[in-house]
């Protein structure tokens, strides 16, 4: 295989940077050429694509976002679209291809591979954490520790005034954000879409904390099926009916999406870009490289994508018996 495109797709997470560079350096040291796809799956077909060298990829290895940039492509979602896309491919010569991103990502790349045949590696960078096949995806631990960073704060003020906050933290359907940064935070409740929250509990164990607890920290996953942090405060609020109880809501959006990875993000996206680009060399096809219990390991696109991560089973019980 003489010549690799890389791509960013999807939202942008910490550490595709690493990822990238990992990508194109293993690419070249394998004697490969390297091609960048500007903006996912919309450069592809509108041919944005230019040669990589080792340099292109200098002083990006601690950078957030993504010098090849993101899109969620519409058009690729057509069978016209990935037929443009398929063409721009052929014209440049390309002859595999190294997906970074999410479900979106990995659903669309195993479609294209169904059509045109092209080998295709992913590597999981999402901050969501939710791809089966990988114990953590890039992103996730920088979005963790830059939503804990934000709830210490939170916890100061909601502690000198002694106000109750509900904390609305990224993930549209996976609650792996709001668990670790709500044990990290040491949060009072999480309210994840994993799980039936019941309401009625919540406020039931809310009145039974201990008097001298007099601020509280509510996490709330963005996919919670009782809605936003603001619409789950206005639950609450309306059943615990107390008038001295100051309640806040702070969402903190794409401060998440942002930032230098971690230590952790980056030596994960570089595994990942290394065994993508080794992997694709070595025959692996329509699949994620992705690394659980320290060994790399590929995973079918469908597996990925069809198969649930579930949250880890103690984690929530964690956080119930240490609020007490
Ligand atoms: O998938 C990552 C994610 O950050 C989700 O947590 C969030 O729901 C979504 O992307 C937001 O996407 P956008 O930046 O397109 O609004």
């Amino acid at each position: 295989m003489k010549k690799i495109a890389v791509f960013t797709s999807g939202g942008d997470s910490p550490g595709m940077n690493a990822c990238i560079r990992a990508v194109v350096r293993t690419a070249i040291y394998r004697g490969s050429e390297v091609y960048g796809i500007y903006r996912g799956y919309e450069g592809m077909i509108e041919g944005d694509i230019k040669k990589l060298q080792s340099h292109s990829v200098s002083n990006i290895v601690q950078r957030g976002g993504t010098i090849l940039k993101s899109a969620r492509s519409t058009e690729f979602r057509t069978p016209q679209g990935r037929k443009k896309a398929y063409d721009m491919l052929n014209a440049h010569g390309i002859e595999g291809l190294v997906a970074i991103g999410g479900d979106g990502t990995f659903t669309g790349a195993k479609l294209f591979f169904e059509e045109y045949g092209i080998p295709t590696v992913g590597c999981p960078g999402t901050i969501d954490n939710d791809i089966f096949g990988t114990d953590y995806t890039i992103g996730f631990d920088t979005a963790v520790n830059t939503a804990l960073e934000a709830i210490d704060k939170i916890r100061d003020t909601a502690a000198a005034h002694d106000r109750v906050f509900f904390v609305e933290v990224m993930g549209r359907d996976a609650g792996f954000i709001a668990v670790e940064s709500g044990i990290g935070g040491g949060a009072e409740f999480v309210m994840v879409p994993e799980t039936k929250s019941n309401l009625d509990n919540i406020v039931k164990s809310f009145k039974n904390l201990r008097k001298s607890k007099s601020s509280s920290i509510i996490v709330v996953a963005e996919g919670e099926e009782e809605g936003s942090a603001e619409m789950v405060m206005n639950k609450v609020k309306e059943q615990i009916k107390d008038k001295d109880r100051e309640f806040k809501v702070t969402t903190l959006g794409h401060i998440q999406r942002g930032g230098n990875p971690t230590a952790r993000d980056r030596v994960l996206a570089s595994r990942c870009g290394m065994a993508a680009v080794e992997g694709l060399l070595a025959g692996e096809k329509n699949c994620m490289a992705g690394v659980m219990n320290q060994q790399v390991v590929y995973t079918s696109f469908a597996d990925c994508i069809g198969k649930t991560k579930p949250l880890i089973a103690d984690h929530l019980k964690l956080i119930e018996i240490l609020s007490i």
